[in-house]
């Protein structure tokens, strides 16, 4: 008897298909009678509509570079769906694609992971495979299925593989700053600048560095919702279609069970996620995000548990922004399961994964080789705490949070003056004029650029160095908004200040020539102004203009919550926060 023969056979797909979730004529029997004859119009053959369905819910664009090799993509998850015996049917929903989008692609993630839940429910599928991969794609997935709640598995489209410039390896986006921080200095050409632009970003694939879209890659697999070691594989490797088809085979043995995102996704998994974004010195994004994607499950994430998560939870993997190597280092390194097995101490072990094993096991049955040079082990880490920290102080009441990992710690307990820059167009105005009152000893402050403002909370938080300073070989400032940064970005940079200068945090009412007290150790961050002097000022501030009249910006207006609570619309959080029907 041969091994395959020894297998136990493959069980029928179970499902509604086409059955489910019926158009109302009325008549059910007429709806699917309708239904069938609409879809036979595809081309299908009666057999292939009985049969239970994956949806495959994708975010192809021609504004998405990084989504560039869906089409081959969604050919896997079908091969390996109807290899299963269901019947696969891909649909569009809304791409965010990161740099084309203005102001900023957070304004439309809640929007995309509406159209992600509500297509998943209104349309008949017994389980879903999502496909994301820019930044905002997978966070906005992830928050519809986890509100849609039926059988789901994660696909992304993995990272770009580096290229050179001369004899440097270059990868989106880290290099890309870094590039223009020299450009800026002026100590490269406009025509070398052009050259280095056409080589940034030169495969298909998410940014090649530790940036938002890796992160938030490693923490769906860290959370369970992939197949183990689907994160990091690079998005040209053959391993990524084979990925797709598996889990296209996965979401069909998904059918009709309980394996729901609620059952994955849980306050143990959460923790396990955040402990894993520490490790890998991961995005501040994902911070808003993964507390996005939790509370769609009345999941809270506590940003003084997050310190507490932090200082116990060494940067184990070595990958810019905050080290030096790129995502494809860390698939031939071992991956996420690799960095999983090194934190094994430190997780909810008996968490159960999309793949039905449980986290424990998933990190038992991984190849035990491992590249040192890119995870390191617990005992020998990259740095001692993890690569996050909130801070918390009259000037952020609710929090804000700086990547310590990619600061420079001799700013970590400091004083300083405070150069305020009013808003974002006051910043290009100003940051680089000869004149500007400004030492590197001073702290830059970027007001009205936070969730509730016109700019939706850009990637702004990484303000230039000023002209001058840059010149004079200044490479690092203190810096602080109520805006995000890019997770490819680094510096001393302290972001999602709460409550944000629009809606009338502390930071609206900072002054030039202010000081503020920055203390890493002590979690603080303190603005040295009197309150009698901040309620004199507050009681002189601007109204706030008027809120959106129509359209997503008027539920943007009305319903965006702050950064600590993920930025998600109240309404759609698990425990709703809007009285009458939702
Ligand atoms: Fe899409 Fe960086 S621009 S992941």
């Amino acid at each position: 008897m041969s091994e395959q023969d020894k297998k136990p056979p493959t069980p029928t797909p179970t499902g509604l298909g086409f059955r489910r979730g019926l158009t109302n004529y009325g008549d059910p029997k007429f709806s699917i009678y309708l239904r069938r004859s609409f879809a036979r119009s595809m081309g299908y053959s009666r057999e292939m509509l009985d049969k239970p369905i994956v949806g495959i819910c994708h975010s192809a664009s021609g504004y998405n570079n990084c989504h560039r090799d869906m089409p081959a993509l969604i050919d896997a998850v079908k091969r390996g769906v109807l290899a299963a015996g269901a019947l696969p049917i891909d649909f569009p929903t809304i791409s965010l694609g990161e740099t084309f989008l203005t102001p900023t692609s957070l304004k439309y993630r809640n929007l995309m992971s509406m159209d992600v839940e509500e297509m998943i429910r209104a349309q008949p599928m017994d389980a879903v495979v999502l496909i994301g991969g820019c930044d905002k794609t997978v966070p906005a997935q992830l928050m519809g299925a986890a509100s849609a709640d039926i059988p789901t598995v994660q696909v992304v489209t993995g990272p770009m593989s580096t290229s050179r410039y001369k004899s440097e390896r270059l990868g989106a986006c880290t290099d890309c700053r870094r590039f223009w921080a020299t450009y800026r200095a002026g100590k490269i050409t406009d025509a070398e600048i052009d050259q280095v632009e056409g080589r940034l970003a030169s495969t298909t694939g998410t940014c090649a560095v530790m940036g938002t879209a890796s992160t938030m890659a490693s923490i769906a697999e860290a959370l369970g919702m992939m197949p183990a070691g689907a994160a990091a594989v690079p998005a040209v490797d053959a391993d990524r279609l084979r990925i797709a088809e598996a889990s296209g085979k996965l979401a069909v043995s998904l059918m009709g069970s309980d394996m729901r995102p609620s059952k994955i996704i849980t306050e143990k998994s959460v923790e396990n996620a955040l402990r894993v974004l520490l490790a890998i010195g991961g995005s501040t994004n994902a911070i808003i995000h993964l507390t996005a994607i939790a509370g769609r499950l009345g999941i809270k994430i506590d940003l003084k548990r997050l310190n507490a998560l932090s200082d116990t939870t060494p940067v184990l993997v070595d990958l810019k922004p905050s080290g030096s190597g790129y995502m494809e280092d860390l698939a031939a390194a071992g991956g996420v399961p690799a960095v999983m097995r090194e934190l094994k101490p430190l997780l909810h072990l008996d968490c159960i994964t999309i793949t039905g094993e449980t986290i424990g096991e998933r990190i038992d049955a991984w190849e035990p080789w491992v590249d040192r040079n890119v995870v390191r082990p617990l005992k020998e880490p990259l740095q001692a705490v993890g690569g996050l920290v909130a801070l918390f102080g009259n000037l952020a009441p609710n929090g804000a949070i700086l990547k310590r990992a990619a600061a420079d710690s001799a700013l970590f307990e400091k004083e300083g003056r405070c150069v305020v820059f009013e808003s974002l167009e006051d910043l290009s105005n100003r940051i680089d004029a000869p004149d500007l009152d400004v030492t590197a000893d001073d702290i830059l402050v970027l007001k009205n650029a936070g969730p509730m403002s016109e700019a939706c909370m850009p990637e702004a938080g990484y303000l230039p160095i000023p002209k001058k300073l840059a010149a004079a070989g200044v490479k690092d400032i203190m810096r602080i908004s109520d805006a995000r940064m890019s997770g490819t970005a680094f510096g001393s940079v302290i972001l999602h200040v709460s409550p944000d200068s629009a809606s009338g945090g502390t930071l609206a009412l900072v002054e030039n020539g202010d000081r503020i007290r920055l203390s890493v150790s002590k979690r603080s961050l303190e603005l040295l102004v009197d309150e009698k002097t901040l309620a004199a000022r507050r009681a002189k501030r601007p109204p706030a203009p008027p809120p959106a009249v129509r359209g997503h910006s008027w539920l943007h207006d009305q319903f965006m919550t702050q950064a600590e609570e993920g930025c998600d619309f109240s309404f759609l959080k698990k425990e709703g926060a809007c009285s009458g029907k939702v």
